[in-house]
């Protein structure tokens, strides 16, 4: 079995290590932008040695953020300072990945230092608040207005035209949010589903925008990029989603192109019961990673070195997220190497603080990786050419046979008439 500081590889994207940056919302943008903030608090995480490094949940649309001030990626305005970020995280040899979201029913709030429950549209809040069912969150919430079949659709185009942006930005993983409450988590659980449409009611209803999502973001995001989707494996109520739905929907998305189901839980219900535990999640990642064959994350209350080694090396999951650990020691990496027993790269920097023998850090070398889509991209363009040959061919040939069978008929009619 791997440990945590082996590299772990998926599509055409190797990850240094495990141990990963989980999505962190900063609440610190202004329409969407990134801003120095983002560039400091991802880059320093980078600097510290995190194989994958999430950016926070970023709103697809302007009314699918949680706050005002979240982190968007609906107009392609957004691509310029995103991509100055992931220049920097793959310059010190970490993966760049941006965690796509819509808010649903829980958009349009305070954020947490502010407030609590909805913003005001004097205060840069919005009256468009959407969700399958007209049922808030909770007391102080809006009531979403349901979404019709086109509104689906809009927002299925939303995750798709941010995918393309985020591919334009430079990031190398995708994942899509239907955990913690937010939109797509509310399709898939029937506390907040109640639709009698084609979206609601039985488990294929209830995941169907899910498969969409996933459809659409797959056709325009690399095929040698990986795509997580982070689910909530339980609503931690009886009746809710579960883990068991869970491992059905791992399996319908794995030949949809899903690389990695990243797996957190609750946030559906304000009231549920969820017994916080140290690696509490764990078994959620290594029970869907067993039953689904999809590889996993484990994420929450993940903190010492021991633990998150243990997690890869028991084969429970295959990458561990940190969230919480990371913004007390943004060089955990560098910090839980040592405790291990490796020797992982620093920045040349910093060298002449690591430990004797530490390696330079190595850039992810991003001219391999354009290098192997665009080979892809020939392939693909020469399977497209085949085809377009092999159907005139078969067109010619239909046409041909056509001809043949009329002239054959002519010929008959006209001998039987002389006989
Ligand atoms: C400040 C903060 C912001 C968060 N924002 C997001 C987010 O944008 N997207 C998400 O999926 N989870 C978010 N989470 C949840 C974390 O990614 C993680 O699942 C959770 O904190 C449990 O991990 P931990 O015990 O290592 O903190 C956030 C957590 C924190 C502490």
């Amino acid at each position: 079995m791997p440990n945590l500081f082996d590299p772990f590889t998926l599509r055409g994207i190797s990850f240094s290590n495990r141990a990963a940056v989980s999505p962190m919302c900063q609440y610190s943008s202004e329409e969407g932008f990134a801003n120095d903030w983002h560039l400091v608090h991802l880059g320093s995480r980078a600097v510290g040695g995190a194989g994958l490094v999430f950016t926070e949940a970023t709103a697809v649309l302007p009314e699918g953020r949680i706050s005002p001030q979240d982190l968007g990626i609906w107009s392609d305005r957004h691509i310029e300072m995103l991509s100055r970020i992931t220049r920097f995280i793959h310059g010190q040899g970490s993966i760049a990945g941006m965690q796509l979201a819509h808010a649903g029913r829980k958009a349009s709030t305070y954020r947490p230092w502010e407030g609590h429950g909805v913003v005001p549209e004097l205060k840069g809040g919005w009256r468009k608040v959407v969700a399958p069912s007209p049922l808030p969150f909770a007391e102080g919430y809006a009531v979403p207005e349901p979404l019709t079949e086109e509104g689906i659709r809009e927002v299925v185009k939303g995750f798709a035209d941010a995918a393309r942006r985020a591919l334009d930005a430079g990031f190398s993983v995708v994942e899509i949010h239907a955990a913690h409450g937010y939109l797509l988590h509310e399709f898939l659980s029937p506390f907040s589903n109640r639709r009698q449409d084609q979206y609601g009611g039985s488990f294929e209803n209830r995941t169907r925008i899910v498969r969409e999502v996933v459809t659409a973001v797959r056709s325009v995001w690399l095929e040698r990029l990986p795509l997580f989707v982070r689910i909530s494996a339980t609503d931690w109520a009886p009746g809710g989603w579960d883990v068991e739905q869970s491992i059905a929907l791992a399996r319908e998305l794995k030949p949809l192109g899903v690389d990695l189901f990243d797996c957190s839980s609750g946030g559906n219900l304000p009231d549920a019961k969820i017994p916080v535990a140290p690696g509490y999640q764990v078994p959620f990642a290594e029970r869907i990673r067993k039953e689904s064959g999809m590889p996993t994350g484990a994420v929450g209350l993940i903190t010492s070195p021991e633990q998150a080694n243990g997690i890869i090396q028991n084969g429970q999951a295959d990458l561990v997220l940190l969230a919480r650990e990371f913004l007390r020691d943004p060089y955990w990496p560098l910090h839980a190497a040592p405790k291990l027993g490796h020797v992982i790269p620093w920045p040349v920097q910093y060298l002449r603080a690591a430990p004797e023998g530490t390696p330079a850090r190595v850039p992810v070398d991003l001219q391999k990786l354009k290098r192997i889509s665009a080979k892809r991209m020939v392939g693909k363009e020469e399977k497209r050419k085949k085809s377009v040959l092999d159907r005139a061919v078969h067109d010619m040939m239909t046409r041909l046979r056509w001809i043949i069978a009329v002239c054959r008929l002519y010929l008959a009619k006209n001998l039987f008439r002389q006989w």
